[in-house]
């Protein structure tokens, strides 16, 4: 099919299903519809399948699981239906962290539920010499982040050593971290549920999404418990939180004693995402 051709179909489809496919897909336009679906074709050729994905679109299938990449920070990571799409946001705690310690520093640093490795591999593929430690608890979700990394190996050389664990948080041998950082579950699963949009419920692993919420205080205890364990001192930590609970957490990390300088930071949208701390000395 001719591409022009192919952007026409596009364009049409979009604005013939609008309502539709905004429901499902919000903020969706037909300029990024016609941008993934072309770079979608480049790479599928005479497999592009026109309808199956116009019809997985209008039965609410993301666009990212459905081309099976999503662009982070600078390059298109693997995602499938076992990794959260990684969300513009989460980007900003690369930036953060590039900033502070300095693109040429040697680093070591864990990323704690790296799904798709999309948050870690951004780190260290940008960081000149580092040790990286990725986990995660869900072996598929870990599967796509090792495929990532070999796929964009490109961006690595043998200065950047990564290591993958399957494990639950710090439960993993690897000494101890210059800096921690993480985007975890942090949905509650019946008082926040409410507000996670129908498409991200249907189709996004509720394991990266939600925690139990009688369990939510305790996990995030025992998180910040084995942060405080596996930090060298004066490490630094780095997480994405829900904008409801970052209060409740920065209370609970002051009450462990082990941290100083707890902050919340906004987004780029000024509301609360996320909260750093600096272990103790
Ligand atoms: C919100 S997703 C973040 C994925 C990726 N880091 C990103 O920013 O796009 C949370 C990830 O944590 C993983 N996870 C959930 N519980 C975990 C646990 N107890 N230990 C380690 N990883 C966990 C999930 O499988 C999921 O991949």
């Amino acid at each position: 099919m001719a591409v022009l051709l192919l952007e026409r179909e596009i364009d049409r489809f979009f604005v013939d299903h609008q309502s539709q496919l905004l429901s499902h897909h919000p903020g969706l336009s037909a300029h990024t519809l016609k941008r993934e679906l072309l770079w979608f074709y480049n790479l599928q050729g005479f497999n592009f399948d026109r309808k199956n994905i116009f019809d997985r679109l209008l039965a609410g299938e993301p666009l990212a699981y459905i081309v099976g990449y999503r662009f982070f920070y600078d390059a298109f990571f693997k995602v499938n239906s076992n990794t959260l799409i990684p969300r513009p946001e989460t980007e900003i705690m690369v930036a953060h962290l590039l900033e502070r310690f300095g693109k040429v520093a040697s680093l070591s640093f864990a990323d704690i539920g790296t799904g798709s490795g999309a948050l870690g591999l951004s780190i260290a593929m940008n960081l000149q010499k580092c040790q990286a430690h990725l986990s995660d608890i869900c072996p598929k979700a870990l599967n796509v982040a090792k495929e990532n990394y070999f796929r964009l190996g490109q961006h690595f050389t043998h200065e950047q050593e990564i290591q993958f664990h399957l494990s639950d948080r710090l439960d993993f041998e690897a000494g101890t971290f210059d800096f921690i950082v993480t985007n975890p579950p942090y949905i509650k699963a019946l008082a926040d549920r409410d507000q996670v949009h129908e498409q991200v419920l249907q189709n996004e692993p509720a394991l990266a999404l939600f925690l139990p919420d009688h369990e939510y205080s305790q996990w995030f205890t025992q998180l910040f418990s084995q942060v405080a364990n596996k930090l060298k001192p004066s490490g630094y930590f780095l997480m994405e939180g829900h904008e409801a609970h970052l209060d409740e957490l920065v209370t609970l990390m002051g009450s462990l004693d082990k941290f100083k300088d707890i902050r919340v930071i906004p987004d780029l949208t000024g509301r609360s995402r996320f909260i750093e701390g600096i272990k103790n000395g």
